[in-house]
C-alpha cells in the first residue's frame, strides 16, 4: 500500500516542485538514446545546478589567484571567497569555522583521519566499524588496523538491513579505541541510528567518524548534536563539484593532533631540520588546495539550504515510498533494503531513496543496460561495499538512487524499462 500525500490522494504531491528544480540542471534536458535522459544516480554523484556551475566559472574568469600568500587585491578576493565558503559549509553543520578542513572528498578525509589517529592506537587496541561500510569507511581502518596490529571489529547488520544494535553494544568495548560508522548507507538506503552508537562509543572513551556523505546532501544534520570526533562528506553528491569535500573535527581533539600531510601552507616557521605549524584549520591543509570547488560548494550548500526549506526532504521520501510500491509489483524483484514497512524495536527502520535491488530473470548489468536504452542512468555492481554483498551472498545489485530534481515521471520512465527487461529475460 503507497501512503498517501498529508492533504490529497497523489503518491508524490510536491511533483510540480521537482519539475521546476529540475529546470536548474542544465544537463537534465539532454536526451539520450533518443529520450528524455532520466538520471537515477544521484548517490554515485549528484548533477550541478546552473548557480554552481556560473560560481566555478566566475572564479576562474574574475578572481582566480592562490590563496593566503598574495599580498594584492586578486589574491585578497580569492582568499576571502575560498574562507566564506568555509564558513558556509560550518554553518551549515553546525561546526565552528576552525573545525571544517577542505580535502578532495569523503575517501580523502577519512584516510586523513585514520592516518590523524594512527599515533593513539597501540597493538591490541580494537577499531570498530560496520558491515555496511563503503569501501572508503572500510579499507582505511583495514589497513591502519594492519599497520599498529589493532584488531578490526564489525556490527553486523539484521534481516531486515538495520544496523544490528544488539550486537554493536557487545562490540564496543573498553578495548574499543575508534568507531566509524556510516550514517547513511549507499547500497541498502538505511538510515543508522548512529547517535546511538557515538553515545555506546563515548562511554568507552572510543573516537568516533561518521561517514555523511550520503547523510549530508539528504538531511539537516548538526555535528554537535550528533557529537561525533570526525565526520566525512563529499561535495559531488550533494550539488557541488567533484575533487572538494570535508572534514569536520572536534576543535580540542584538531588542536592535540599532528599534521600528516607536509607542505606550504600548513607551516607557520620552517628551519632546517624544524616545523612549527599553522592555526586550524590550515594546519591540515597542506598545498594550494581546491579553490574553484570550495567556492563552487560553497553556493552548492546555500543552494540545497533553499531547497531543504521546499519540502523537498517530503518530496523525496514521497518519491521513494512510491518507487518501492511499484517495483514490488514486479515479478522477481527483491529490494535488497528496507522496503519501508519493516518494523525493529517497534520502531520504524528510516530510509533514504536509495534502492538496490536484483530481479531473478536478469543480472543487475543486464538490468543496466536494458534501462540505458531506455535513457534511464542507473547503477549495477557492488557499489563499492564488496564485503556487505559478500555477507548477502549477492555478488552484485541494480541500484536507483533520487535526488532533489527526481520526478515521479522518472520512476514511471524506470518502471517502463524494468517491464521491458521482465519481457527480455523472464
Ligand atoms: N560512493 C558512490 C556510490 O555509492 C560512488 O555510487
Amino acid at each position: 500500500m503507497i501512503p498517501m500525500n498529508r492533504k490529497t490522494n497523489d503518491p508524490v504531491p510536491c511533483n510540480e516542485l521537482a519539475l521546476k528544480i529540475k529546470l536548474d540542471f542544465p544537463l537534465l534536458s539532454r536526451e539520450m538514446a533518443g529520450k528524455k535522459l532520466v538520471y537515477l544516480d544521484s548517490t554515485a554523484t549528484t548533477q550541478k545546478p546552473q548557480v554552481v556551475l556560473d560560481a566555478e566559472l566566475k572564479y576562474y574568469q574574475e578572481t582566480n589567484a592562490n590563496v593566503h600568500r598574495g599580498l594584492y587585491t586578486l589574491a585578497e578576493d580569492a582568499t576571502t571567497q575560498y574562507e566564506q565558503a568555509r564558513m558556509k559549509v560550518a554553518e551549515f553543520i553546525g561546526a565552528q569555522y576552525e573545525e571544517v578542513i577542505f580535502t578532495s572528498g569523503t575517501t580523502s578525509s577519512i584516510n586523513m583521519a585514520a592516518r590523524l589517529l594512527e599515533p593513539l592506537v597501540k597493538e591490541g587496541d580494537e577499531i570498530v566499524i560496520t558491515i555496511m561500510e563503503h569501501h572508503s569507511n572500510f579499507l582505511p581502518w583495514q589497513q591502519l588496523a594492519k599497520r599498529k596490529k589493532c584488531v578490526l571489529k564489525i556490527i553486523p547488520i539484521t534481516k531486515e538491513y538495520g544496523l544490528d544494535m544488539a550486537a554493536a553494544q557487545k562490540i564496543i568495548t573498553s578495548k574499543t579505541k575508534i568507531v566509524a560508522c556510516t550514517y547513511v548507507s549507499n547500497v541498502l538506503g538505511t538510515i543508522n541510528a548512529v547517535g546511538e552508537v557515538i553515545e555506546m562509543a563515548k562511554r568507552v572513551g572510543a573516537y568516533t567518524l561518521i561517514d555523511g556523505a550520503q547523510a549530508v546532501p539528504h538531511m539537516m544534520l548538526e555535528v554537535k548534536k550528533l557529537g561525533c570526533d570526525f565526520l566525512a562528506f563529499s561535495g559531488h553528491k550533494m550539488c557541488g563539484p567533484t575533487g572538494i569535500g570535508v572534514l569536520y573535527g572536534k576543535r580540542e581533539l584538531l588542536e592535540k593532533l599532528e599534521p600528516v600531510v607536509f607542505g606550504g601552507e600548513m607551516v607557520k616557521e620552517a628551519t632546517l631540520h624544524t616545523l612549527s605549524w599553522n592555526e586550524l584549520p590550515w594546519k591540515f591543509e597542506a598545498g594550494t588546495p581546491n579553490i574553484a570547488g570550495a567556492i563552487a560548494l560553497g553556493t552548492a550548500v546555500a543552494y540545497i539550504q533553499e531547497i531543504f526549506t521546499l519540502q523537498m526532504q517530503e518530496h523525496l521520501g514521497d518519491l521513494t515510498k512510491y518507487a518501492l510500491a511499484e517495483m514490488q509489483t514486479l515479478p522477481g524483484l527483491q529490494i535488497i533494503g528496507p522496503r519501508g514497512e519493516e518494523m525493529e524495536k517497534g520502531e520504524k527502520i528510516e530510509r533514504i531513496g536509495v534502492i538496490s535491488f536484483t530481479m531473478d530473470c536478469a543480472h543487475p548489468h543486464d538490468i543496466a543496460e536494458i534501462l540505458n536504452s531506455h535513457g534511464v542512468c542507473i547503477r549495477a555492481g557492488h557499489h563499492c561495499a564488496m564485503p556487505l554483498h559478500t555477507t548477502l551472498a549477492i555478488p552484485a545489485t541494480a541500484r536507483v538512487s533520487f535526488y532533489v530534481y527526481n520526478t515521479k515521471e522518472d520512476v514511471d520512465a524506470l518502471m517502463r524499462g524494468l517491464r521491458r527487461v521482465v519481457e527480455v529475460f523472464a
